[in-house]
């Protein structure tokens, strides 16, 4: 590996994963998950009615995620309320998630999924995913399979794992790639792929399988977590 990282990583290791399910008790399901320094919690809360009643689809239930970073979060308090990036965040992740639950089981309903970030260090919208996907099956959401998310990236030539503020931030060389991306776990399903920087398309290969490799970590992580439930 020609680029150090700051944290002292290897090229394809990820932060410290740490992971809860349960922890909002008022929620249909809920589920804390870190990487490194970057904490999200997500509570569900559904299937219930969906009001008003014209925006019920009878054909099958909606996913509505709102996904918020708390002021805190940050260094430079960050102001409280929706934002453009937020907006585009839960609406993404709401595309993340969505393909992992059989919706049409629950028609007139919808299934709400709050996220919020109560510290921000990169990678929130995918640790918000993986939140939101193991509060989705903790509340008893049937689903395919278990969503989970990372961000790969690139640091001059090098790819890198799990991408922090430090590294997104770079500016040197050939700059920094943020290369966030969601899968169906035991599939080669993808439901997120963002690209922030540039990677060259012989190289998005190589990109793709660590994210591949660290996202069996992942998943594997959090079905730890979510078999803890209530031992
Ligand atoms: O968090 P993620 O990498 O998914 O999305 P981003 O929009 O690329 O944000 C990268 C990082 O910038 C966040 O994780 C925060 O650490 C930081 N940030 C911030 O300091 N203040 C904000 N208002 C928004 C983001």
């Amino acid at each position: 590996m020609k680029v150090k990282r700051a944290s002292g990583r290897a090229w394809n290791e990820l932060r410290k994963m740490k992971a809860k399910v349960g922890v909002v008790p008022n929620a249909d399901g809920s589920a804390i998950f870190e990487f490194g320094d970057t904490v999200a919690i997500a509570a569900v809360y559904g299937p219930r009615k969906l009001h008003p009643q014209h925006m019920q689809d009878p054909a099958t239930g909606i996913l509505r995620v709102n996904y918020d970073l708390l002021s805190f979060s940050v260094a430079d308090r960050k102001r409280p309320g929706p934002s453009r990036r937020s907006t585009e965040i839960s609406k993404v992740t709401e595309w993340a998630l969505a393909p992992a639950i059989d919706l049409e089981a629950f028609p007139n309903t919808v299934v709400d999924v709050q996220i919020y970030i109560i510290q921000a260090d990169a990678g929130t919208r995918t640790a918000g995913i993986n939140a939101a996907s193991m509060a989705l099956a903790h509340a008893g959401i049937p689903m395919r399979d278990l969503i989970t998310s990372v961000a790969v990236g690139k640091i001059d030539e090098q790819i890198i794992v799990d991408v922090d503020k430090v590294e997104e931030d770079y500016e040197g060389g050939e700059g920094a790639t943020d290369f966030p991306i969601a899968k169906l776990a035991r599939s080669d399903e993808y439901t997120l792929l963002q690209l922030d920087g540039k990677i060259p398309p012989e190289r998005f290969k190589e990109a793709l399988d660590a994210a591949d490799k660290a996202c069996q970590e992942i998943y594997e992580f959090q079905k730890k977590a979510l078999k803890e439930v209530g031992e």
